[in-house]
């Protein structure tokens, strides 16, 4: 407008003095997030690389430590501010003690979050005010490789005045590394590891069904050794993503000495095995970033 007034008078805005030029600030973003092109040096804690360590887990704002097999909330932080939008929706299919929950109220995003343990997914209510509750976060108990799962979920994106989620995030049990209960619909209970790439890819293509088109997705997960062979969840869990028709964007090794708990009394013991058996013990997980196109 007031570039429009100056043309008008045919005057250089240095020229008038009653005039004051109104700079409009510089804003380009993508579709998926806030961030500005602009100004892109101004975001220097964006991590960028595919190597993440992180000395410490993020105890404050919310999150706390009780829960064996929760992911850092800097991991969501990350993820938010990269590829979702204040207001969007993340949709948790492992939802657990309520990471992504926490951090979408701490980054004003909202979130849907399913967990199968009925006591979990009452618990971790209390996390939440009844307003936020209402509004920005939803709690489902549900087996997310269910049908009933998604029609919960599809109930609840339209309660938010959403057709689909902005963000996917999957953290799925590690196989049978800590077993979260004994239902058989929990990925920690299969009677193989392949059955439980069968039964992460039913929850991945109903996230994917779930996610809007143009949006992100992130598999956390590590491997584990078994049977004197590593078994590469990992790298089985994201193809099964790619098969789906998920576009992998980013494969980031993460640092896990930060978050893992009570290792340093066995850790010598587990040096004599690891020499002994001649493998290598784990020291980081994945973070898979994948984007429906
Ligand atoms: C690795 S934990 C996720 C932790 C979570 N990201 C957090 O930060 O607290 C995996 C969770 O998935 C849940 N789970 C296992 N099988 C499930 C299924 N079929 N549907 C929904 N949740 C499931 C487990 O009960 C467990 O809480």
């Amino acid at each position: 407008m007031a570039r429009k007034v100056l043309s008008n008078l045919k005057l250089k805005p240095e020229k008038r003095t009653d005039l004051q030029v109104v700079k409009q600030p510089e804003i380009k973003t993508t579709k998926y997030s806030d961030i500005n092109l602009k100004k892109w040096k101004d975001y220097a804690h964006i991590l960028t690389g595919t190597l993440w360590q992180f000395p410490s887990r993020l105890k404050q704002h919310g999150h706390s430590n009780e829960y064996h097999g929760n992911y850092i909330p800097q991991i969501a932080q990350q993820m938010y501010e990269r590829y979702t939008k204040k207001g969007d929706v993340v949709l948790d299919m492992f939802f657990g003690s309520g990471t992504s929950g926490i951090e979408a109220i701490n980054m004003d995003r909202r979130c849907i979050g399913v967990e199968l343990k009925p006591e979990l997914a009452e618990s971790v209510s209390e996390k939440f005010t009844p307003k936020q509750l209402v509004t920005d976060v939803n709690i489902i108990c549900a087996d997310s490789a269910s049908e009933l799962a998604v029609d919960k979920i599809k109930g609840r994106l339209e309660i938010m005045g959403e057709e689909k989620a902005q963000f996917l995030m999957l953290h799925p049990p590690y196989d049978d590394i800590i077993k979260f209960s004994d239902k058989k619909e929990d990925l920690s209970n299969c009677a193989t590891t392949e059955e439980f790439y069968d039964l992460f890819e039913k929850v991945a293509q109903n996230g994917y069904d779930l996610l809007e088109k143009g949006r992100f997705a992130a598999l956390i997960i590590g491997d584990s050794y078994k049977n004197s062979e590593v078994q590469p969840l990992g790298f089985e869990c994201m193809d099964r993503m790619r098969k789906i028709g998920f576009k992998l964007k980013s494969t980031i090794v993460k640092d896990i000495q930060g978050n893992e708990r009570g290792k340093g009394r066995t850790a010598n013991l587990w040096r004599y095995r690891a020499l002994a058996g001649g493998f290598s013990i784990f020291t980081h997980e994945y973070i898979f970033v994948f984007q429906k196109v």
